[in-house]
């Protein structure tokens, strides 16, 4: 059984109290889908303000959604659109201040106002798909916030890598 522990000490310590938790979610695990719910789960309940925290998965053509906490989402997203199309057309993590200022973000649920999406890209620099986490407050990533959710996001893509053999 999990056991939730709260975070405590200033963000740098908080995100390495969040890592030692989600690599002991994924120890011994290779499932993609069952890691990016736990993982997904996680981070909803460990960090305050956030509506929806998921991951949307390459089909080859386009992102489809993945396991996820938060309201339904959009199922498919174009590399083309959206912040989490950017994240992985780029392969650069997207820190939005303003979702309403970003040219073509996709509102799947009107309540974000800011967000961050790490893409993933496995060892063969495939993409894998991207992490996406929604806030209803402005501003609400900083650069402490960027450095701890890439690292739970390296976790994920290091717990799928195991999954593939050389
Ligand atoms: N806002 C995202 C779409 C996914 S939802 O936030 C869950 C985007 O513009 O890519």
């Amino acid at each position: 059984m999990f056991s939730p522990t709260g975070l405590s000490g200033p963000k740098p310590e908080q995100y390495g109290q969040l890592l030692a938790q989600a690599r002991a979610l994924v120890e011994g695990e290779r499932d993609r889908v069952a890691n990016a719910a736990n993982l997904s789960a996680l981070v909803y309940h460990a960090l305050p303000q956030l509506n929806w925290v998921g991951f949307y998965f390459f089909d080859g053509t386009e992102l489809v959604v993945g396991p996820f906490q938060g309201l339904p989402a959009c199922v498919r997203i174009p590399l083309s659109k959206g912040v989490c199309g950017a994240a992985a057309r780029t392969r650069t993590t997207q820190r939005v201040a303003d979702v309403n200022a970003f040219a073509g973000h996709i509102a799947c649920d009107s309540a974000s106002r800011s967000e961050l999406v790490v893409p993933l890209y496995d060892d063969d620099d495939e993409l894998i798909g991207v992490f996406d986490i929604d806030s209803p407050i402005p501003d609400r990533f900083d650069a402490d916030d960027q450095a701890g959710l890439e690292a739970v996001a390296a976790c994920f893509v290091d717990a799928c890598a195991a999954a593939t053999p050389a």
